[in-house]
């Protein structure tokens, strides 16, 4: 028996369990204080009425012998065509078309990063920015990919532009990023698109924050660029979108035009899928379809306002204090620039220890985050207002 050797070629643990066992080892030492999270981008506020409405006569239904359901549907890989029907919806109204069965429901985002990568050859090399969501990085080092990088720094505003002299198959793209919370235009994603028709790679596009653009110029789809449909697959997640971080749904769009060595990716994913997973549950499918009806959509935007604020609250902080930042007006991620040249995790003690204020270090993303450090829009109201008000404290003096 031999082990997948590659798993020893990882860092030890993966970054948000390092933060929370820093994190508790404080807790533990100052039971007293009083620690705000704003490290981890989990959602605080209740999922919206309409869903917890729709979930709930969804556990009727499967009380009942009439209406209980079982597997999902197999037509679209155990997706109920009510949902997969409301996601094409939603596209619609970024003016992008779907067909049913480009659509796969899934548990989430982060599950399908890493297993979209079965359909492809480990002889593939990635691209991935730098700074990364450390998944990209970690489910390709596990596959033993080759993986290579392209710099986000404060000269590209942290959005990095393809280079035509780099081979790549496999690109990676978040946008609005994690970690920097930096957004690319329609414009700029053109010559992503462009860059992967010409070089025959496949773009793997992370929308799982394309809920909070607000500005009309920048994507929230990579479909909304000509050409997409050749060269891109798109992973989206309810959990941003409808703080599905506990109850796990998302989807992953693979367009029945995208061919790679004369072989339809659609079908092998739907291939892998069929296989591999038996699907998301029907309580959890029949709530989120309620997410892109009408007034689903209303009060999502409502908890989304509310994160919003709290970004706003967090920029204001840092603008007073003359720190620089990107993120927080189309993302609920701001990436702050750590103040006198400090490292990353030199200000996660500094924060931690003088404001109990946690947040995510730059450098776990990467080591062009090195110096920089990450704060989320996620937590309530009162503790985001709380922690800026000790962080100015903290970093006036
Ligand atoms: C983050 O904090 O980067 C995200 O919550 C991670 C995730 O969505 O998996």
């Amino acid at each position: 028996m031999k082990i997948n050797e590659n798993f020893l070629n990882l860092k030890d643990s993966y970054l948000f369990a390092t933060v929370g066992r820093k994190t508790a080892e404080y807790k533990k030492n100052h039971p007293d204080k009083d620690v705000i999270r704003l490290s981890i981008g989990d959602v605080t506020l209740p999922l919206a009425p309409v869903v917890i409405e729709a979930m709930h006569k969804a556990v009727e239904d499967m009380s009942r012998k009439e209406t209980f359901k079982g597997y999902g549907p197999d037509q679209y890989c155990y997706g109920y065509e009510c949902l997969i029907d409301s996601i094409r919806g939603s596209y619609a109204r970024k003016g992008v078309t779907l067909r049913p069965e480009e659509i796969f429901i899934s548990d989430g985002a982060k599950s399908d990063c890493g297993n979209i990568l079965d359909i492809f050859s480990v002889d593939n090399v990635v691209l991935v920015p730098d700074p990364v969501y450390p998944v990209y990085v970690d489910t390709n080092v596990m596959a033993g990919r080759k993986i290579i990088y392209a710099d986000a720094n404060e000269a590209n505003g942290f959005l990095p532009m393809p280079d035509m002299s780099v081979d790549a198959d496999i690109i990676y793209i978040c946008s609005p990023n994690n970690p920097t919370g930096a957004a690319y235009s329609k414009e700029q994603l053109r010559a992503w698109v462009d860059y992967a028709l010409k070089k025959d790679a496949v773009i793997l596009y992370d929308a799982a924050y394309e809920f909070f653009v607000t500005d009309g110029n920048l994507a929230r789809s990579i479909y909304q660029v000509e050409g997409a449909e050749k060269c891109a697959i798109e992973l989206c997640s309810y959990s941003k979108t409808a703080g599905f971080t506990g109850v796990r749904c998302g989807y992953t769009i693979v367009p029945t035009e995208l061919v790679r060595g004369g072989v339809s990716l659609n079908k092998l994913w739907a291939r892998r899928q069929s296989t591999k997973f038996n699907g998301v549950s029907y309580i959890t499918q029949m709530g989120a379809a309620a997410v892109f009806s009408e007034e689903g959509e209303k009060q999502c935007r409502e908890n989304l306002a509310y994160y919003q604020k709290n970004a706003k609250t967090i920029a204001d902080c840092l603008d007073g204090l003359g720190i620089w930042y990107t993120g927080g007006k189309n993302s609920p991620y701001i990436w702050l620039k750590c103040p006198d040249g400090m490292d990353s995790w030199a200000f996660f003690d500094k924060l931690l220890e003088e404001a109990n204020v946690v947040g995510t270090p730059g450098s776990g993303f990467g080591r062009n985050g090195e110096g920089y450090f990450r704060l989320t829009a996620f937590g309530s109201a009162e503790a985001t207002e709380e922690a800026c008000r000790r962080i100015r404290e903290v970093l006036k003096k």
